[in-house]
């Protein structure tokens, strides 16, 4: 089973086909990735270390301002190292990236936007929920940014697929009441009595009675749990009429969607920072030191020498004792270095993943006043994917709701247009769930394309399979360490950024410990 686990979390994301969860074990035990190797406590290195072993804290030059660059630079902070960062966008903060009114948001080929929401309207743009047990929710805690649920899943809103939608209730009580019901049906008919004793016969039978809420016949005959036109209150109120059959059930294809938070990462309750992700980005600086960040910093050539680094950058030529390069790989990989011909290639190996969402801001929430929807996700099978209903800002009067978040072919299909025409694709596809409605009273919208971006060219990445690419870019080159999500089985989250910084920090400070 820790096998099977560790298979989970082998790049869910970032490893595209893979011939399934066993294949992917086989080819991480060929890594020597034993589950004994993954991730010991953190210890942030302490001024105190330096005391008794008689070093001194280093000078560190970290490129890029992401979430693994701020990181790094934190921790190591927390020593007294001297950590220089340099950044080539004009902000920090990375794919952490909150939109505000007053923002413009410059793209590559195509035109900025002026941001336009109201008072309070945000919109995050790049990552927008945490898992519990993710490491970003410790950061959140330790630099006391106060969170609050993001709302993952919800029974009001809507699942889309063949053209047909459905209440995401409804959907799951119609799918787990017909495959309770088969199920049920084949444990009655004896046909497992081979796998089953008697008595977990009956107590499975118990199980899929509630399960699927079948009726004494062991069927499924539609259920409460659908929902209702009308709500109880004084009255019984209406149910939602009987389900289809089970085959129209099976051939509305609500299967992804009604499934989609089963998995460790997704599952409820996830939590955002209250008042923008950004908030993450904003602690960071201030604990790192703005003066320790230098924005409108390209890198343009990395060196390292026998005794330090040397960082060659649009404002000059930064000297240090060891650098941590926390950019995109594809970018590193277009930097002039003496890293070595495999560090090269291997850099060369992550695909970028393109990634879109835009937000639209609304003049009243028709969702919560109309719909019932509180938060949450719709799922769909267009090309907007998903819709996400705020989190936050309940009741008030003006709302941002996320009107597509895609990937791949979908998100290059949005990036091709302009902004203008994103939205007018955007708000047909959403009518087609919501109705008129959807393309009314629309104050504003802003729309990203993550591999637009410039100095990030990318949702995330992929890696082609598994190889050595990915260990020996966990290794330094040299006195250049490598760190971001891209270097962990959390591609495209935070925590990924942040557990690889930690593991790079532990690193470094370790070797900075051992060095004559
Ligand atoms: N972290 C991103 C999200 O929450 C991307 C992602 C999606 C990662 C699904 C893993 C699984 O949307």
């Amino acid at each position: 089973m820790e096998g099977a686990a560790l298979t989970r979390r082998g790049l869910l994301v970032g490893i595209g086909a893979v011939g399934g969860a066993g294949a992917m074990y086989a080819a991480m035990g060929a890594l020597g990735l034993a589950p004994s190797e993954q991730d010991k406590a953190f210890t942030p290195p302490r001024p105190g270390d330096f005391t008794l072993r008689g070093r001194a804290a280093a000078s560190v030059v970290i490129l890029g301002a992401g979430v693994a660059g701020l990181t790094a630079a934190y921790e190591l902070g927390k020593a007294g190292y001297d950590c220089t960062v340099l950044e080539a966008r004009a902000e920090a903060g990375g794919r952490n990236l909150t939109l505000r009114g007053g923002d413009r948001l410059t793209e590559l080929r195509g035109p900025a936007q002026e941001v336009r929401f109201g008072e309070g309207v945000y919109f995050n743009a790049g990552p927008g929920r945490i898992a519990p047990w993710m490491v970003t929710l410790d950061y959140c805690r330790e630099l006391g940014i106060p969170i609050e649920t993001f709302v993952n899943r919800n029974a009001a809103a809507y699942v889309h697929t063949n053209g047909q939608t459905l209440r995401a209730r409804t959907a799951q009580a119609d799918m787990y009441g017909y495959v309770a019901e088969l199920l049920a049906k084949a444990t009655d008919l004896g046909a497992l009595d081979k796998m089953i004793t008697k008595d977990d016969r009956e107590r499975l039978l118990d199980f899929l009675r509630r399960f699927g809420d079948l009726g004494p016949k062991l069927e499924y005959e539609g259920s409460e749990r659908r929902g209702f036109t009308e709500f109880p209150a004084i009255g019984a109120g209406t149910p939602i009429t009987a389900p289809g059959s089970l085959h129209q059930v099976l051939a509305a294809g609500t299967g992804h969607a009604i499934t989609n938070d089963f998995g460790y990462d997704q599952a409820t309750p996830m939590f955002q920072p209250v008042g923008g992700m950004d908030a993450i980005v904003t602690k960071l600086v201030e604990a790192v030191g703005a003066d320790r960040i230098r924005t409108g910093a390209r890198v343009t050539k990395i060196t390292t020498l026998a005794d330090g680094v040397e960082v060659t950058y649009t404002g000059g030529t930064l000297k240090a004792d060891y650098c941590i390069a926390a950019l995109p790989p594809h970018l590193l990989a277009r930097i002039p270095h003496n890293l070595g011909a495999e560090v090269a290639a291997a850099l060369r190996t992550p695909v970028p993943v393109p990634a879109g969402k835009i937000g639209l801001e609304y003049g009243t929430r028709w969702w919560e006043l109309e719909d019932r929807i509180y938060g949450g996700v719709t799922e769909t099978d267009l090309d907007i994917t998903h819709i996400w209903y705020p989190s936050y800002g309940y009741h008030s009067e003006r709302g941002l709701l996320v009107g597509y978040y895609n990937t791949d072919e979908n998100a290059e299909l949005y990036a091709a247009l302009t902004p203008d025409d994103r939205r007018r694709r955007a708000l047909t596809q959403g009518k087609k769930i919501h109705g008129e409605k959807y393309r009314q009273n629309v104050l504003s919208s802003a729309s990203i394309a993550w591999e637009r971006q410039e100095h990030i060219e990318g949702g995330w990445v992929r890696w082609p399979s598994v190889d050595s690419s990915f260990t020996l870019l966990q290794r330094p080159a040299g006195r250049v360490y490598f760190a971001g999500d891209w270097l962990t089985h959390l591609i495209a989250w935070q925590a990924g950024a942040m557990e690889s910084a930690r593991g790079v920090v532990t690193e470094l400070h370790e070797r900075v410990l051992r060095s004559p």
